[in-house]
């Protein structure tokens, strides 16, 4: 069976993370690498994106990518785009702040599968609303979600990382400590209060969202009981961080 890791380039170990879990999978392993103009705010934002081509495919390779598919436009898009919506919680959260993001993302992945029509596509849990937008789908394809992969202090690994400054990136981990120290509260209201005082400490985090809500629908969570995620956003030294992970033990 075909696998497809579907990826905007500037691979790293988290990007490794997936390709690996694929090929446990099959021996057929496609990773794309296109950045979709449709999900950016700017052309500004698609011309910034980071592009490093060649050391990417040594590291899809490395990580056990059979195919790495660079596609141009023209191949995703070849006439008139055929814009889809996401689903009802593409609204909320990464959606609200980036109005049109999740649009786009579903757009390009309906494409991808069109193209290479892979049984199985592989994404990372760190875009965990983008994950269950994707899943929302109904394209036929199974959705594997991959663990979120970690710098030593907690730091979700991304491709923005690099963007911080030497002290950004050491109050960035300001993310994870607040949902590792909330994870195993007794209650929601105790739970939010230690992820608000957490982050409200760093000075250097300008927060945009951070809320417990529930895995299926995004609708605040009123309990700590199963399927229940902290998700945060926010800024360091502009740069736009996002993280997440599941309360409870
Ligand atoms: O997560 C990403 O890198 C992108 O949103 C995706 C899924 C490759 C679609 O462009």
């Amino acid at each position: 069976m075909s696998v497809l890791v579907p990826t905007m380039g500037a691979l790293h170990k988290g990007h490794q993370a997936l390709i690996k879990r694929a090929r446990s999978m099959s021996q057929d392993v496609v990773v794309s690498i296109f950045v979709n103009p449709l999900q950016f705010e700017s052309a500004d934002d698609v011309a910034a994106y980071p592009r490093s081509p060649e050391r990417d495919i040594q590291l899809a390779t490395l990580a056990g990518a059979t195919e790495v598919w660079m596609p141009d436009y023209e191949e995703i898009y070849p006439s008139q785009i055929n814009p889809l919506k996401a689903s009802a919680i593409g609204e909320l959260y990464e959606g609200k702040s980036r109005p049109g993001h999740f649009d786009g993302v579903v757009t390009v992945v309906s494409r991808l599968f069109e193209i290479v029509k892979p049984e199985a596509a592989v994404f990372g849990e760190k875009d965990f609303q983008q994950l269950q937008i994707i899943r929302a789908m109904d394209s036929g394809v199974e959705i594997i979600g991959v663990p979120t992969v970690r710098e030593f202090d907690g730091l979700a690994l991304s491709s923005r990382n690099v963007r911080l400054s030497e002290t950004g990136r050491v109050s960035a981990n300001v993310i994870y400590r607040a949902m590792a120290a909330a994870r195993l509260a007794p209650t929601i209201a105790i739970a939010q209060e230690i992820i608000d005082t957490t982050i409200s400490t760093d000075t250097g985090f300008r927060c945009d969202y951070a809320a417990i809500i529930d895995e299926e629908n995004f609708s605040l969570a009123s309990d700590l009981t199963k399927h229940k995620r902290a998700i945060i956003a926010g800024w360091i030294d502009g740069v736009r961080l996002i993280d997440n992970m599941r309360m409870g033990a």
